[in-house]
């Protein structure tokens, strides 16, 4: 695998005879792919059916002639206005039930038939003009799925495509009445057609309602990119249809639109991510104000990696201040580098920059690219040449693989709809919680991987995490029930039916050979009021009443005698949401038995293993002397001292971490 570099552009935004200069300076940069054309339908067809292609075609021939390749944007995000005067009612309609105007972007919805129709067509249209091109090698459906919340909408459309899922679904509204339990409150209907949307209810919908309105418009995201990935596929093969995902959206099933990927990307933004997304307090994001949390992006590395079998990369890299979060600083110094090169560490193919030069007009003009708008460097430039540099002379020294992580943390998606559905205690966040699970593992200096709920391939993970899980599939008992490692099951984990209901044996309704325990019942607590564990430590925000059956040990008790968390074999099941410490204390007792050499980092260093080589990245405001991991010797990038927005490599072998023969359970 060669690890590329690559820029966003937009050359319907600059006079074309700028457009060499761009495409040759993007060169010297040391760039070799760039991403154009996903905004641009209002040039492309300025009126229905006039198709002006030719700027593009020369704005392509330009960039290859220079030697980049590029990556084609399906411009699908942005309906032009003509389009959407013929058709009002593909404009999605908000959850008040008001519709969202022409404007801005994203302002369709996806399961209007007829706006998927015009898609297919514009998307027909470039792959077979372009789909040919030597200089196009990949294509990005769309832009950002979701982005400005558009993936959940309100709209007639949505409501008829709804009807007819049902309909699939259930095939009587008899059977439908008894899934969702529609004899409560007297909802039950006679016909599919009497089915409305779950919003603008007088007080909550029935939550097996709003969860099937969810899975049909994860499914509508899936549709709408699978109809543009066959097109390009049939008229540009050999080309990698790609999309960029963005930063903690759960709206739909990422899974499910990376099996019709070939590459899966996203879209990050380190600062921007931290300020606007991020549960953190206000003390660490002063901290990491101008280097991003440490675990955010990694965390986002780890899942789309999983989303696309391996296969990603970072479509849009933050190169300086953005203009989108409540502040926007510029990076510390070094930080666009350590981005880029933790994306590689993470297995990324290619990490693309946003944008090439800054906008001096409209939405963005304040959101910084690689040059200013007057064309001189921006701060990020030097940042990105440098790591060109280092690339090539890394060049065959680093492995091609990622390899396997010790560790494993399943991610479901429905998980997080059904507890934004049912927190049942405002801080029950999804995202949150495992995030915290993925964060004390990297405390640990654990490399890890996400594994889907869906399709869990657990071979050779020595610790599984399934916090939160919905509700289990047939394909994760079986996996959890041959996996030889440890496995660390709750909270919530298997608390409902697929139809959202309490499981007849109750909580967590494993077999009884995985962990013999039921939750009698679960509390949700204030943020002020946690219960405490006789061990120390606390459960915050939630905690389980836990029947232990005669197989388990209690291995944590609460005050007040009940147990908090029990193991049988090698499962642990625990009954609460741990605080940060003792989530900590968990994870490195389990880790210890599981014979994996633990290295204790301080909150700004992180570790990444990639192949035979370890890389370490200091997010801090300190420097880290890495020879206290037992690092030994030169790193093949970097220095044994670690400098803030540092970035070293080191071979395995002399980066202190043999694992050790797993200790008996205790
Ligand atoms: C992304 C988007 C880009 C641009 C960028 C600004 O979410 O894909 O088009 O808006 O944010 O940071």
């Amino acid at each position: 695998m060669t690890r590329t570099l690559g820029v966003c552009y937009y050359p319907e935004h600059w006079p074309e005879d700028r457009w060499a200069d761009d495409a040759a300076r993007m060169a010297r940069l040391g760039l070799t792919h760039v991403r154009i054309g996903e905004f641009a339908w209002s040039r492309l067809e300025p009126k229905r059916g006039a198709y002006d292609f030719d700027w593009l075609r020369r704005a392509i021939d330009t960039l290859h002639a220079a030697g980049l390749k590029v990556v084609l944007g399906t411009p699908t995000a942005t309906p032009p206005k003509w389009l959407v005067d013929e058709m009002p009612d593909m404009l999605p309609v908000g959850a008040d039930g008001m519709v969202r105007k022409f404007g801005s972007r994203r302002h369709y919805d996806f399961s209007h038939d007829g706006y998927l129709e015009e898609c297919k067509r514009i998307t027909l249209a470039l792959a077979k003009a372009f789909g040919a091109h030597p200089g196009v090698s990949a294509w990005q459906t769309d832009n950002e799925y979701d982005c400005h919340n558009t993936t959940l909408s309100y709209s007639a459309a949505a409501q008829s495509g709804f009807r007819a899922w049902l309909q699939r679904k259930y095939q009587s509204p008899d059977a439908l009445n008894r899934a969702w339990g529609n004899v409560f409150w007297s909802m039950e209907v006679a016909e599919f057609d009497e089915i409305e949307l779950p919003n603008l209810t007088v007080t909550e919908a029935n939550p097996a309602h709003a969860m099937d309105f969810r899975r049909f418009a994860s499914e509508m995201v899936v549709r709408f990119n699978r109809a543009q990935a066959d097109i390009i596929r049939t008229h540009s093969p050999g080309r990698d249809v790609i999309h960029n995902f963005m930063g903690r959206t759960l709206a739909f099933d990422h899974f499910d639109v990376g099996a019709d990927l070939d590459i899966s990307s996203w879209d990050s933004y380190p600062l921007g991510f931290l300020e606007d997304r991020s549960d953190q307090n206000d003390d660490w994001k002063r901290q990491f104000a101008r280097a991003g949390d440490p675990d955010f992006q990694a965390f986002h590395h780890d899942l789309y990696r999983a989303t696309s079998r391996g296969r990603w990369w970072v479509m849009e890299q933050q190169p300086g201040p953005v203009n989108w979060a409540p502040h926007n600083p510029a990076p510390r110094d070094g930080m666009v580098r350590l981005w880029s090169w933790e994306a590689f560490a993470h297995g990324a193919e290619t990490v693309s920059y946003f944008r090439w030069r800054q906008a001096p007009f409209a939405q963005e003009q304040m959101h910084a690219g690689l040059l200013r708008p007057d064309s001189a460097e921006a701060e990020g430039f030097a940042e990105v040449a440098r790591v060109a540099r280092e690339m090539h002379d890394l060049e065959g020294k680093l492995d091609d693989k990622t390899g396997r992580a010790e560790v494993a943390i399943v991610f479901d998606y429905a998980s997080s709809w059904a507890w934004e559905i049912q927190p049942q205690g405002r801080e029950f966040d999804y995202f949150r919680l495992v995030f915290e699970f993925y964060r004390t593992m990297r405390r640990l200096g654990l490399s890890v991987d996400i594994v889907p709920a869906s399709a869990p391939d657990l071979e050779g993970y020595r610790i599984i995490a399934i916090p939160g899980l919905f509700t289990w599939t047939p394909a994760l008992i079986a996996a959890i029930r041959a996996h030889q490692g440890f496995t660390l099951i709750g909270p919530r984990s298997g608390s409902k039916t697929a139809d959202f209901a309490i499981p007849a044996a109750l909580a967590p309704a494993l077999p009884k050979d995985i962990v013999d325990v039921e939750v009698s019942r679960v509390e949700s607590l204030r943020q002020d009021s946690p219960v405490h564990l006789a061990e120390g430590g606390s459960f915050q925000y939630w905690r389980e009443f836990l029947e232990a059956g005669s197989g388990t040990e209690t291995i944590l008790t609460a005050e007040d005698g009940v147990p908090g968390m029990v193991a049988q074999d090698k499962h642990r099941y625990l009954g609460g949401w741990p605080d940060q410490s003792l989530l900590y204390d968990i994870i490195l007792r389990l880790a210890d038995h599981a014979g994996l050499a633990i290295k204790e980092l301080p909150d700004g260093v992180r570790l990444r293993r990639h192949g035979d080589h370890v890389f370490a990245f200091n997010y801090g405001a300190t420097a880290f002397d890495l020879s206290v991991l037992g690092w030994t010797g030169t790193p093949l990038l970097g220095d044994l001292i670690l400098q803030p927005s540092g970035v070293a490599v080191m071979p395995v072998s002399r980066a202190g971490c043999q694992t050790h023969d797993p200790r008996e359970h205790s």
